[in-house]
């Protein structure tokens, strides 16, 4: 299993719509067995998969729970070979409660969880909070590698140098095979002329920039109102073409490593 941990210190750049549609076309186009985690305590991905609830246990178990059964806590998706690992607002204070926790390691609690399961799947991908926080550290610990979308906007790069730094710490320190992919481009407007400069100026940064940047779309909204990936709901609109595109590029950038 290769797990892919989407992040961003921003909010709103699209990590979740990301997360959800590169998850969903993995599994819907590629016939791939994929687990979608949701480790974000707003629940987004697991509301727009319709899983969300405060019935079943998902992550926050995961981060507190000592021994915990993964078959437990992985639900099925109304999609074939997509799972999920829901959260809800529990993070919150089971992310209170590792920070607290001296007795067991904090940061490999999810990487030991995944460690469970690793043969069942063929892509793991992790939706993260707008944060640093000790299950974002859990979710990079436990990855192959991370995207970083990003949308252009007056502040578009504003915490990229800090993000990086801590994925540089994480390989460092915990995991040393942790691969930036790359970053790339959402909620692109072609007729926005910032739009086109700011990608320009992306690609002339030292920051790795996937070629595929995903179309910004009036059908996007309407799908997660609807609680359908975009392939489910418009597979027609340059969205849906692009995830289709960045799944692609993703697979074979970072085939045989
Ligand atoms: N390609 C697109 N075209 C149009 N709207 C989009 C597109 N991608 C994302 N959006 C919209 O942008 C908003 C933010 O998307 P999303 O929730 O995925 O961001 P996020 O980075 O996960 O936010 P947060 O930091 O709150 O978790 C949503 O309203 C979503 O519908
Ligand atoms: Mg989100």
């Amino acid at each position: 299993m290769k797990t892919l941990s989407i992040i961003n210190l921003k909010g709103g750049v699209a990590k979740t719509i990301s997360s959800v549609n590169m998850a969903h076309v993995m599994a819907a186009v590629h016939g791939y067995k994929v687990l979608l985690i949701d480790n974000d305590k707003q629940g987004n991905a697991s509301k727009i998969m319709n899983r969300h609830s405060y019935k079943k246990p998902g992550i926050a178990e995961i981060m507190t729970k000592r021994h915990i059964d993964m078959e437990q806590i992985i639900q099925e998706t109304d999609y074939p070979n997509l799972d999920i690992v829901t959260a809800n607002m529990n993070l919150l204070s089971a992310n209170l409660e590792v920070m607290l926790d001296q007795q067991r390691p904090q940061q490999i609690r999810i990487k030991k969880a995944l460690d469970q399961i690793s043969s069942k799947y063929d892509y793991c991908v992790i939706d993260n909070a707008p944060d640093i926080n000790i299950s974002t550290i859990n979710a990079l610990v436990a990855s192959d590698d991370v995207m970083i979308p990003i949308t252009i906007d007056d502040f578009a790069l504003d915490g990229l140098e800090e993000l990086k730094e801590q994925i540089n710490n994480t390989k460092e320190d915990l995991n040393p095979s942790l691969n930036f992919a790359g970053c790339f481009i959402t909620q692109y407007d072609r007729q926005n002329e910032a739009d086109v400069q700011g990608e320009e100026f992306l690609n002339t940064l030292e920051y790795p920039v996937f070629s595929t940047h995903i179309r910004r779309t009036p059908k996007m909204k309407p799908s997660t109102f609807a609680r359908k990936p975009i392939l489910e709901y418009s597979n027609r609109c340059g969205a849906a073409i692009d995830y289709k595109k960045l799944v692609e590029e993703y697979i074979s950038k970072t085939k045989g490593e």
